[in-house]
């Protein structure tokens, strides 16, 4: 395959490490809910923030980069409405990569957590604690990441269709060149 059809190395590079991370935090995050208070469920609590605090950095570069340069052209079999949606997907998946972490950011701090970065240095204290709000802080944050769940179920079965079905090598444009 060409090397203009596929994206450029710092958006393979930024895509799946951002995969990474969104999955361990989402699989941590629904580890520590259901666990009883302790010293283990506080410290999973800071390493979810971890988490989380990273990918928002990273997607605020990733999303830069992909202003900066443009993906590569799509298939020519895919269709109008399969490129529509295509697109669709990708611009809500960018608008919940950053609204999950967020989400759970403003939750923490309404809840008058500040947010420790590994332990280190306090993150900005954008809004003071507030009771009133945290209730429904907390709930977006698991809507959110409900609805995020879906769109990457979405998102994969998507590619391994064009994978494994359509054949047409979409899945190259994002493969690690090792
Ligand atoms: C990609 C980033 C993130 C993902 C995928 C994610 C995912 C999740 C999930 C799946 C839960 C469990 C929800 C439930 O079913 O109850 C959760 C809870 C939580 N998250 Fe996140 N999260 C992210 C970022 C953040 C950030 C940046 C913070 C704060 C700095 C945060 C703070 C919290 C807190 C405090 C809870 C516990 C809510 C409770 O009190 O029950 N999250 N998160």
């Amino acid at each position: 395959m060409a090397a203009t059809q596929r994206y450029s190395n710092v958006s393979i590079a930024l895509h799946w490490l951002i995969a990474v991370l969104i999955i361990a935090a989402f699989i941590l995050g629904n580890i520590m809910v259901d666990m009883r208070i302790s010293p283990t469920k506080l410290k999973y609590f800071s390493y979810h923030k971890w988490l989380g605090v990273t990918v928002l950095a990273f997607v605020a570069v990733r999303l830069i980069s992909r202003l900066m340069s443009k993906a590569p052209p799509y298939p020519d079999n895919m269709g109008k409405a399969q490129t529509y949606l295509a697109n669709g997907t990708h611009i809500l998946l960018y608008v919940l990569m950053f609204a999950v972490p967020l989400s759970g950011y403003f939750y923490t701090l309404a809840a008058g957590y500040p947010v420790v970065y590994l332990g280190l240095f306090e993150l900005p204290v954008l809004i003071a604690p507030n009771p009133e709000i945290k209730d429904s802080l907390k709930e977006l944050h698991e809507i959110l990441n409900k609805v995020m769940f879906v769109l990457v179920l979405l998102h994969i079965a998507a590619a391994l269709k064009h994978h494994f079905y359509d054949k047409d090598g979409l899945l190259n444009r994002m493969r690690p060149r090792i």
